[in-house]
């Protein structure tokens, strides 16, 4: 009987994967184990040695300063800047005449970028943020297309020493708003407009209306990519190609990368939580550099011969640590992709991989959910023999889709790995090396130099195969170090459920085999098509619409979305429920929001059910939604 069908039958048995001789032979990290057990013998040691991986203007005097606990530091005392180790080392050495980035529009267009040509452009652009008076610490928003541009300004700004914040180019006004006012970014950089699936999203004019909700950075920059007519208001917005090519900034020679300390903040990055606005994770030069580094080279066994794709968005976490960061580190070649996965066909990415002998390829669950409805003679008109590793991200992956993915896309030969991290951990956290068994669903162990734990509600560790809350137990190099301009609420939201434990906000449980299983999240955060949505930032959205008084969100299981929206509404005296109004609510959602946040299905309500206290129990709506008991609900007031 093969494994499938008789873990199908008994599911006590697991189903598992072993890998072959040939990739354990050739892993950077053949066995996984003794790197696990040598981290946990040291876990400062261990960072220490893979920080002397990089490259450092001046060594660092403490490797982890836990003094003012949870404000961990470390490598403290060290200089550095990520760029010293995503361009500046490479341009001296063979590599600058190596591919760093290969992209490919949605219409087809082909740019190449060796690490010369970025580094210059990069130093370009710097020169251009330093005209515009940008200095180190000042914060600058970037709301882009999937463009090579993007990579550019990520990296300019992070040269210069100032801090980068990205918005997904899928948000709308007035998520774009709500970032570019909280961190009183001084310029915006963007584009015209972007391609995404066949449409023209006009990026520019999301930006012209989110400023007009906001106090106006000093300056707009704007990339001309689909030569859209767009309005540029003179004095504050600049075309890209015109700053580029004035003799102030032609000469890259000008440009010098800005030595920074270990713990200077490289980025800020919004993303949802339980309550209230999304809220900025702030990563820094040293730290997220030594920790994004160390991952991508043992997790997907990246050698100096790979073509690399991650299909996410630079907007995401994904992006920053796994399409621009880490790969410049190691010195690999990337491939981007600015469109959809299904057009013009639903073989696009197939295509892509075919095109350019990618060899990994990591992606999401909810992309393959969606590829793999169209059925397997797309991927089969296409040779993808050049892969060898694949890996998932963002939610739990089913194992029917890992099955699919390995057996159509990897053809049985390729491990995928499967990585549980998060925004505030910057890198992966719990994952596979290639060298390790895999088990569909499973993220196996916690990496090396990380301890995960699987505790109750006292924080006391609960028994193998039992549900509970997941928790981290020490710091590491690339986690978070706060919430920029509230402190107060990183202590609150990581470091107080659990004293001493970061409190990640998943429930997991862990098998005999101390492989980690993810359940889902705990909290309000909603995680639709692996996006990350909080329920307080849509409910306030919702009541921006004239018609509606009152909003509650919640997620429900969806079968390629993982999981989709459902708002019940109250109505404003004088509106009617009805199709027309829901569809013009939808409408509104998306432009306000973004598309990803449209909801699944709208209800209109008279009552929601609340706490004494009035805090909506979207458990009780969840419960109700899905036929199941509400629990108890003796705080419920209606
Ligand atoms: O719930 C977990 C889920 O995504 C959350 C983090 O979301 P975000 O900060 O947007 O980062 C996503 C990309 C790193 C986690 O708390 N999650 C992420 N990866 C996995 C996952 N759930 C299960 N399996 C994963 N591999």
């Amino acid at each position: 009987m093969s494994q499938e069908s008789a873990a199908k039958q008994n599911p006590a048995v697991d189903e598992i994967y072993h890998p072959s001789p040939d990739i354990v032979a050739q892993a950077n990290v053949p066995d996984p184990e003794r790197l696990r057990e040598e981290a946990a013998r040291d876990i400062q040691a261990y960072w220490a040695k893979r920080a002397e991986e990089l490259e450092w203007y001046a060594p660092w005097e403490k490797v982890l300063d836990d003094s003012n606990k949870p404000f961990y530091q470390w490598f403290t005392g060290g200089k550095t800047n990520i760029v010293l180790n995503a361009l500046d080392r490479h341009v001296r050495t063979w590599r600058r005449n190596k591919l760093a980035l290969i992209w490919e529009s949605e219409k087809g267009d082909l740019r190449t970028l060796s690490y010369h040509a970025l580094n210059r452009e990069v130093c370009k652009f710097a020169n251009v943020l330093k005209s515009m008076g940008v200095v180190k610490g000042d914060r600058v928003t970037i709301y882009m297309p999937r463009i090579p541009e993007t990579v550019i300004a990520m990296l300019a700004t992070a040269k210069i020493g100032a801090i980068h914040s990205v918005v997904y180019g899928g948000f709308s006004v007035e998520a774009l708003h709500g970032r570019i006012e909280d961190s009183e970014s001084k310029v915006i950089i963007t584009a015209d407009g972007g391609n995404m699936n066949g449409k023209k999203v006009e990026l520019k004019k999301i930006v012209d209306e989110a400023l007009q909700r906001s106090g106006a950075p000093e300056h707009v920059v704007v990339v001309r990519h689909l030569g859209l007519d767009v309005m540029m208001e003179q004095g504050r917005d600049y075309w890209y190609h015109e700053l580029m090519s004035l003799p102030l900034t032609r000469n890259p020679m000008r440009c010098e990368t800005e030595v920074m300390d270990a713990e200077d903040p490289l980025f800020i990055l919004y993303t949802s939580g339980t309550t209230g606005k999304p809220k900025a994770i702030l990563h820094t030069h040293g730290g997220y550099s030594v920790g994004v580094h160390a991952t991508l080279k043992d997790v997907f066994d990246l050698k100096e011969e790979d073509r690399w794709w991650c299909t996410a968005d630079p907007g995401w976490i994904t992006g920053h640590s796994y399409i621009v960061y880490a790969p410049l580190l190691a010195g690999a070649t990337s491939f981007m992709y600015e469109g959809a996965p299904t057009y013009p066909y639903p073989d696009r990415w197939w295509s892509m991989i075919e095109k350019y002998g990618i060899t990994i390829f990591y992606s999401t669950p909810t992309a393959i959910r969606g590829l793999m409805r169209f059925g397997t003679s797309w991927p089969n008109r296409h040779d993808l023999s050049s892969l060898r590793l694949l890996g998932s991200v963002g939610e739990p992956i089913n194992p029917e889709a890992w099955r699919w993915f390995h057996k159509n896309i990897g053809k049985e030969k390729c491990p995928i790995m499967d990585t549980w991290w998060q925004t505030e951990t910057g890198a992966f956290m719990i994952a596979p090396m290639p060298a390790m068994p895999l088990k569909p669903g499973s993220g196996t162990k916690p990496l090396p130099g990380i301890t995960a734990e699987v505790v109750n509600e006292e924080g006391k560790p609960v028994k193998d195969g039992d549900e509970g809350f997941l928790v981290l137990k020490n710091p590491w190099p690339a986690m978070m170090r706060t919430i920029f301009k509230d402190p107060d609420r990183y202590v609150q939201t990581y470091w107080s459920k659990f004293k001493d434990f970061y409190f990640v906000g998943d429930s997991a449980r862990r098998d005999k085999d101390g492989y980690f299983w993810i359940i889902g999240r705990v909290d309000d955060v909603i995680k639709v098509s692996g996006y990350r949505l909080g329920t307080a930032e849509l409910e306030s959205a919702f009541i921006t619409h004239h018609a509606v008084a009152e909003a509650a969100v919640i997620g429900l299981p969806h079968e390629v979305k993982g999981v989709a929206i459902h708002a019940y509404l109250i109505l404003k005296a004088g509106h009617e429920p009805g199709e027309e109004l829901a569809e013009d609510i939808r409408k509104h959602i998306a432009h306000e929001m973004g598309p990803i946040a449209k909801p699944e299905k709208i209800e209109f309500v008279k009552t929601l059910p609340k706490t004494r206290s009035g805090k909506i129990m979207r458990r009780v709506l969840k419960a109700r939604a899905q036929g199941m008991s509400e629990g108890d609900i003796s705080t419920l007031e209606e």
